[in-house]
């Protein structure tokens, strides 16, 4: 097949309030080019403040979530040209991930393939991840004579109890997605005819939750790894407050009325109705 174009190298659609976003490369498994990390940015950029967007799932096309940074587009053709395409490209990879990192809506990654190296970057930064159990997962790179950069080696110890970490990056050895489920790794891993069902529902169950409690939640959430407990717990008594500017006060009203006077729903089992929120 002739060379895919930029634009193409990143599907997506739009469906019921989700964003199903999609590495499109099948035919190199999804590997991360520089075109496909320009065209990323691209759409999640477009997609960040849709109002019908609510969540974003990222998936692969094919049988590939992402095999990782395109050995001959990412590495051997960049360093041909130079250190300046070497750095160029290193940013416009590291800089959706972070963007991807702090998104505005929740972000779910669906794995439905191989996951190496540089796409650990990406799965970290989608808020869960969902594994079809026969998903693949390495860090591959000891296999071809670098150490796990852009982050990977971060991603492995920010998940995995070190003693996994360490032997998975030393060893290049892969873990099916039960096992990166039972290691940290991934939230949960399913059977892979189960995989579209679970990430439709959790992203379902997602769309009912008011979404600025949420962009506050998993924003909390991440900041508290590297937080001492008394900055955490100042952070935390800021973060809400901040909430006040997009409406919090009537939202925790209304949700408490629901509970506490019109008895419709119960916070310990389910989410109120976000639709009756008086501006
Ligand atoms: N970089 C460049 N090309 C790739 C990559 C990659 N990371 N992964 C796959 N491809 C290309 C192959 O070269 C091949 O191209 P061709 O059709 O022009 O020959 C095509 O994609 C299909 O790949 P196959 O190897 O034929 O597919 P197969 O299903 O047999 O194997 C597998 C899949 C295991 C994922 C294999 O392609 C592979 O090992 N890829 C590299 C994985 C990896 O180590 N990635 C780097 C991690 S380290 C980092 O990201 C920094």
């Amino acid at each position: 097949m002739s060379e895919r174009a930029e634009e193409d190298t990143v599907a997506f659609e739009v469906k019921d309030g989700v964003a199903w976003v999609k590495f499109n490369r099948p035919e190199k498994r999804n590997c991360m080019s520089p075109k496909l990390n320009r065209q990323m940015l691209r759409v999640l950029e477009s997609l960040e403040f849709r109002d019908d967007v609510k969540v974003l799932v990222l998936t692969g096309e094919g049988d590939a979530w992402s095999a990782g940074m395109d050995l001959k587009e990412y590495f051997r053709e960049t360093e041909e040209q130079g250190l300046w395409s070497i750095r160029k490209s290193q940013r416009e990879a590291y800089g959706w991930w972070e963007r991807l990192r702090w998104y505005e809506k929740p972000t779910v990654a669906m794995i439905n393939g191989w996951c190496f190296g540089g796409g650990y970057g990406p799965l970290f930064a989608c808020d869960i991840a969902i594994a079809s159990e026969d998903a693949q997962f390495g860090l591959s790179e000891i296999n071809w004579g670098i150490l796990p950069g852009g982050g990977a080696s971060k991603v492995a110890v920010e998940l995995m109890p070190l003693r996994k970490a360490m032997y998975h990056a030393m060893m290049g050895e892969n873990l099916t997605g039960k096992q990166a489920e039972e290691q940290g790794l991934v939230t949960e891993a399913v059977p892979a005819e189960k995989l579209l069902e679970r990430v439709t529902e959790i992203a379902n169950e997602l769309k009912k939750k008011d979404g600025h409690s949420l962009r506050a939640t998993k924003w909390a959430v991440r900041r508290m790894t590297e937080m001492t407990y008394d900055n955490a717990e100042d952070y935390l008594i800021r973060a809400q407050e901040a909430l006040h500017n997009f409406g919090g006060v009537a939202t925790r009203k209304e949700a408490t009325r629901q509970f506490l006077d019109e008895k419709s729903y119960k916070p310990g089992l389910g989410a109120f109705d976000t639709s009756k929120i008086k501006a």
